[in-house]
């Protein structure tokens, strides 16, 4: 089990050999999918939804990220472990970039950073990946731009697939290792994957990426209210957690838990 590095997803792409991606916010998640053989833990700011129950990626910190990073890259043993620069904290300039990339692998541990943005961003991910530090870059639906792209819609439909053809080369030719695509058709994401020398990382972007993520919450069955098409759900944890709560509180108001098994005796040791 040696541990992924950048070259690996190259080779991956290479091999024609689908790199598999989650999220994770936490060390108990991120050593059970470490232990899967999940290649790619993304701490993503989507934690401002999943974690923090905001309504938006916007409000998160660096702060409140790096704690989170830090949990999970002191967890794994093989998957490669990135996070996402926050809202506000990158796109101001590079050196902006700089400092809060810098910040995250000082602080939290994590292999690399990614962040939101295309032919914008190209200056940032140059920055930061001359400095040293893997960039992974996402293109398409960016939940950063949510307000400006006017909600959660699909991405480079129709005349746009040619500004996200643009977007994903500018990504690519800035340095970056990856880039994820998000909800963008299928036949278009697939094109783009064709073009890039890097490999694609789709959610929501068809069977033609080069690998695929999910947020793990929706996946699994963990996230309250609707998910998108895009999603299939794996598991019912939600489900699985109310019926253990429920059990135990059964138990404890009638006087089941604890069991005499489940209790100390009074036997002083030697
Ligand atoms: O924050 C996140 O979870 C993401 C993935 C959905 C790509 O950016
Ligand atoms: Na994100």
């Amino acid at each position: 089990r040696k541990r992924i590095r950048t070259r690996h997803f190259a080779q991956a792409k290479a091999d024609g050999l689908k790199i598999t991606a989650l999220t994770s916010y936490d060390a108990l998640t991120a050593q059970i999918f470490d232990e899967a053989g999940i290649d790619l833990l993304l701490v993503g700011d989507s934690a401002a939804n999943v974690v923090l129950g905001y309504n938006s990626t916007l409000p998160i910190t660096t702060d409140e990220l790096i704690t989170m990073a830090r949990a999970v890259s002191g967890a794994v043993t093989r998957s490669f472990v990135i996070a996402d620069l926050p809202f506000g904290s990158y796109e101001r300039s590079a050196d902006q970039a700089l400092d809060t990339a810098v910040r995250f692998m000082k602080e939290s541990g994590a292999s690399g950073v990614k962040l939101e943005g295309g032919v914008r961003m190209e200056p940032q991910i140059r920055r930061i990946t001359e400095s040293g530090i893997p960039v992974c870059g996402h293109v398409g639906f960016t939940p950063q731009s949510e307000h400006n792209l006017g909600g959660h819609v699909v991405q480079g439909r129709g005349a746009a697939e040619e500004q996200l053809l643009a977007d994903a080369l500018a990504v690519e030719r800035a340095g970056a290792f990856a880039v994820v695509i998000e909800m963008v058709p299928a036949d278009v994401a697939e094109r783009v994957s064709a073009a890039l020398k890097i490999p694609t990382i789709g959610i929501g972007a068809g069977a033609g990426c080069d690998g695929q993520i999910l947020v793990w919450t929706d996946a699994f069955g963990l996230s309250q209210g609707r998910t998108p098409k895009f999603v299939r759900k794996y598991a019912n944890i939600a489900e699985m957690l109310r019926d253990a709560a429920s059990q135990y509180a059964e138990d404890v108001r009638a006087g089941t838990y604890p069991a005499e098994a489940e209790t100390y005796d009074n036997v002083v040791p030697e």
